[in-house]
């Protein structure tokens, strides 16, 4: 089981400027050093969820990273538009050709984003460790349309360690139809110590 150097120090991020920092670093190397030799399958099960349950677009890919969401879902459902903290991801995004826009944005801070824009919202890997937690998700909500399917991974350990149970009962009268699925966060060669990892698939529309 090999060490993954860039996952440990991922999840013991503390701010928004370490993450910055870090996938800076990490962009050029990230799909060949961790998707393609983790078998990571978030953005797979993200992809196959938003598509079963007719997700439409315009589509926000939230911490978009690199692309790896766009890469299983632009064939079935677009237009798609990246928000990610770093532009070293999203540049190496760009080059895949398929999002239509690319934001540049902090989850943690007021979006520049006007109400009611998108009809589906995805996210693989950034509600974990380190990352971003359950507070971002009220623009989130500000951001879809009434109805919209959201498709979000959250780290199962982190759901807990970051109160998204509350953060989501606190939620109750503006989201619907809101499901909970655990998926392995790995299919192939897991980086040393997370072989067992899972994530929750949470599921819902905006009521
Ligand atoms: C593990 S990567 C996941 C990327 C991609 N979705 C995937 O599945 O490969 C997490 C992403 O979250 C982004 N991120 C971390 N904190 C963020 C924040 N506060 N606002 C926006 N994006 C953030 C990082 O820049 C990084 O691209």
């Amino acid at each position: 089981m090999r060490k993954t150097p860039h996952l440990d120090a991922a999840y013991a991020l503390s701010s928004p400027d370490d993450n910055r920092t870090l996938y800076a670093d990490w962009a050029q190397s990230y799909d060949e050093t961790f998707t393609e030799a983790t078998g990571y399958a978030v953005p797979h099960h993200i992809a196959h969820e938003a598509a079963a349950r007719g997700g439409l677009g315009p589509v926000l890919d939230v911490g978009a990273g690199t692309g790896a969401v766009a890469s299983e879902i632009a064939a079935r459902i677009e237009p798609i538009d990246a928000l990610d903290l770093s532009p070293e991801m999203l540049e190496v995004a760009r080059s895949k050709g398929l999002y239509r826009d690319l934001i540049t944005a902090d989850l943690t801070q007021t979006l520049e984003i006007t109400d009611e824009t998108y009809d589906t919202i995805v996210s693989a890997g950034t509600f974990t460790h380190g990352h971003v937690g359950p507070d971002a998700l009220d623009e989130l909500i500000r951001v879809a349309r009434r109805g919209a399917l959201f498709v979000l991974s959250v780290n199962a350990e982190h759901f807990g360690a970051r109160g998204f149970t509350a953060k989501f009962a606190s939620l109750a009268d503006r989201i619907t139809d809101d499901q909970i699925l655990s998926r392995p966060i790995y299919g192939g060669a897991a980086p040393k110590g997370h072989a067992d990892d899972t994530t929750n698939i949470v599921v819902f529309r905006k009521a």
